[in-house]
């Protein structure tokens, strides 16, 4: 009897790990087709994302033209900012250095974004706007200098000459250092005019000048991303309508681009950043132009004369709104217009004559009530008589649900709007409870754009935990494609010394990346997003949560496969058999490549010190014409992939 017991508890105890589930995939039955765009990114300016971040560019406030025009600069000596007869109208200060020879030094150090970190034998391109008000030719020493105030690089540059030019000189650094400064320092006596003073690293994604920081980038571009949606977020409302992102003044010569607040440095008092701007250096050109590179399609988002709501009740009236409908219409000239239109022109002088096609304009944020409802429909009527062609999206508003959203879904669907802007931050148990959002959704209406989302776990951590709730949500959105044609998480970037807002999805210093178990989910499904959704059901229903258990299938009809996407997150672990109906496996086929997240710590996460705690795997398995068995651990997510033989 009392053995018995025993074996009854370790049998008992044995079902309970090892619980079975049959899951089983019609690979026969092809469903609706996969938007090849749906997983894509989300760029904003929050978390020093762009100056300081993707952005290149190393000096902050190069131009003077803060409104503090001494932020980020130590003068020293005589130093002078001034405005008359500037080099740059619409960045009209530059400072004045005063050289008297007595030897004291006159210059100017820049501290960079939390420092300027420099690399042992990488070259850096400085370059600086200037005039001399006196005769003879003055000499600039340019130093690189170490967090331990050291010289680890500098060069000589003469200027002459009354007239603003541009100087450049390259210069190695010596050693490394993660936080360290340039110095700039007037030699000879006499005085000159300094504007626009730039470092980049030589270096930059495709070499380009005024280029982005490659590493960055390079995490992009292995996400795969299908849409690019820029530039905002809040940042495109505006607190007040004059901060407001305003593409016109973000392309054009570089120099000349206005600068503009940004919004996220007081957002937050208890992540206060008064040093926190918009240079537009990374700007509508810059946007279009990464888009393409990345093979992702630009999805731009523009004002619709409402400043952002929860901070302000300014607005346009509706008669006045003309500038901005303007806007709207010629920035689709400047994406797609012939080279000898106005903005098409533009386009072309800046280096790219050929169209970037634009099929996208999102028309407002996080907007909400009838204010924006009345806005939209003018945008829409200008947009639709020019560019039919054009897909207008709308808001559902800041929350997925509640009066808002009520309210406007029924009036997106009135105006025919083409996609509608979904935007969620929620908890782990709202994404895991959410996978069946939408099952019921209509499917004459306008599509969904999961425009920003993330799971908010209670440490505000991108840990083990918010990323698998949010690749077991997203089973729902692959198999409800053909209602949600795009999703992107939100946000992307953060610098781990100067961030306002997490979670995010990538995070970054002065000279690393840190990819984290949401990054992995994102690059999981967009680099696995097939053509059509195969249905995959566990007891004749959908597998949305029951024990924990969520998956998604789909076909990829151009690499001819078949994508099994599995969700276990529970802790226990499950001896899942996948049921393949209607697929042909023999030696040539019976392969199964299994790519996988996971890790037993649901606040696991990954750090600068340690970015490879949580790393996709990868193993193999072998199918039968039954399908193949997975041991699905807890707290992990699958990607299984099987060719179909031709
Ligand atoms: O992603 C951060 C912010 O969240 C976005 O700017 C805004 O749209 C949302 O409220």
């Amino acid at each position: 009897m009392k053995y018995f017991g025993i074996i009854l508890t370790l049998v008992l105890s044995f079902q309970f790990l090892q619980a079975q589930e049959k899951f089983a995939v019609d690979v026969q039955k092809v469903g609706s087709g996969i938007q090849p765009d749906m997983y894509g990114v989300f760029f904003e300016d929050i978390n020093f994302g762009a100056d300081g971040g993707l952005y290149a560019e190393l000096i902050k406030n190069r131009s003077f033209d803060f409104h503090q025009p001494f932020v980020g600069w130590t003068p020293f000596g005589d130093v002078q900012v001034m405005d008359e007869s500037p080099c740059f109208d619409r960045n009209p200060n530059y400072v004045r250095l005063n050289e008297k020879g007595l030897r004291r030094g006159t210059g100017l150090e820049n501290v960079g974004f939390t420092g300027i970190g420099f690399k042992q034998n990488d070259n850096y391109n400085f370059s600086f706007f200037a005039r001399s008000l006196t005769e003879n030719e003055m000499t600039f020493k340019v130093i690189l200098v170490s967090a331990e105030n050291e010289n680890i690089g500098n060069a000589e540059i003469q200027v002459s000459g009354k007239e603003w030019k541009k100087y450049s000189a390259q210069i190695k650094a010596t050693a490394t250092s993660a936080k360290g400064k340039l110095r700039l320092i007037l030699q000879t006596a006499g005085e000159v005019d300094l504007d626009h003073i730039s470092l980049f690293p030589a270096e930059t994604w495709k070499n380009r000048e005024n280029g982005l920081r490659k590493d960055l980038v390079e995490a992009l571009y292995e996400l795969n991303p299908g849409v690019f949606r820029f530039p905002g977020g809040c940042i495109i409302e505006g607190n007040t309508l004059e901060t407001r992102y305003q593409w016109k003044n973000s392309v054009g010569p570089v120099e000349n681009r206005p600068l503009n607040e940004n919004r996220w440095n007081y957002t937050f008092d208890y992540r206060f950043f008064p040093d926190y701007y918009q240079t537009y250096g990374l700007g509508f050109y810059e946007f279009f132009l990464l888009s393409e590179d990345l093979g992702a399609e630009p999805l731009p988002v523009i004002s619709c004369g409402l400043a952002c709501q929860y901070e302000s009740e300014e607005c346009v009236a509706v008669g006045d709104l003309q500038p901005y409908i303007d806007d709207a219409v010629d920035l689709v000239e400047f994406a797609n217009g012939p080279v000898n239109s106005k903005w098409g022109k533009v386009r072309a002088e800046m280096g790219h004559p050929e169209p970037f096609n634009l099929k996208y304009l999102a028309v407002g944020n996080e907007q909400w009530g009838e204010g924006y409802v009345e806005r939209l429909i003018p945008f829409m009527e200008a947009l639709n008589k020019k560019y039919p062609e054009i897909k207008i999206i709308g808001t559902a508003g800041p929350t997925p649900d509640g009066e808002k959203f009520d309210y406007l879904w029924p009036k997106m669907k009135e105006l025919k709007v083409d996609l509608v802007d979904e935007h969620y931050y929620r908890s782990p148990e709202w994404f895991l409870d959410n996978a069946e959002r939408y099952d019921s959704y209509d499917r004459n209406g306008p599509k969904v754009f999961a425009g920003e989302f993330a799971s908010h776990h209670k440490s505000r951590n991108n840990n083990m935990r918010a990323a698998i709730s949010e690749a077991a949500f997203m089973t729902g959105l692959e198999r409800n494609a053909d209602v949600v044609q795009l999703a992107t998480y939100a946000p992307l970037f953060a610098h781990v010394d100067a961030w306002q807002w997490k979670p995010d999805m990538i995070w970054f210093d002065n000279f690393s990346v840190v990819r984290t178990p949401n990054y992995f989910v994102q690059k999981m499904y967009a680099n696995n997003a097939g053509t059509n959704v195969l249905s995959i059901t566990m007891d004749g229903v959908n597998i949305t949560g029951q024990d924990s258990l969520y998956a998604s299938a789909v076909i990829d009809k151009n690499s001819s496969e078949v994508i099994v996407k599995i969700v276990n997150a529970g802790d226990k672990v499950h001896d899942l058999t996948v049921d393949l109906k209607g697929l042909k496996v023999t030696a040539e086929n019976q392969k199964v490549e299994v790519s996988y997240l996971h890790n037993n710590v649901p606040e696991a996460i990954n750090t600068l010190e340690a970015p490879n705690t949580i790393v996709p795997g990868q193993f193999s398995l072998t199918a039968s014409d039954k399908g193949f068995s997975l041991k699905a651990l807890g707290n992990a997510f699958y990607v299984c992939k099987l060719k179909i033989l031709k």
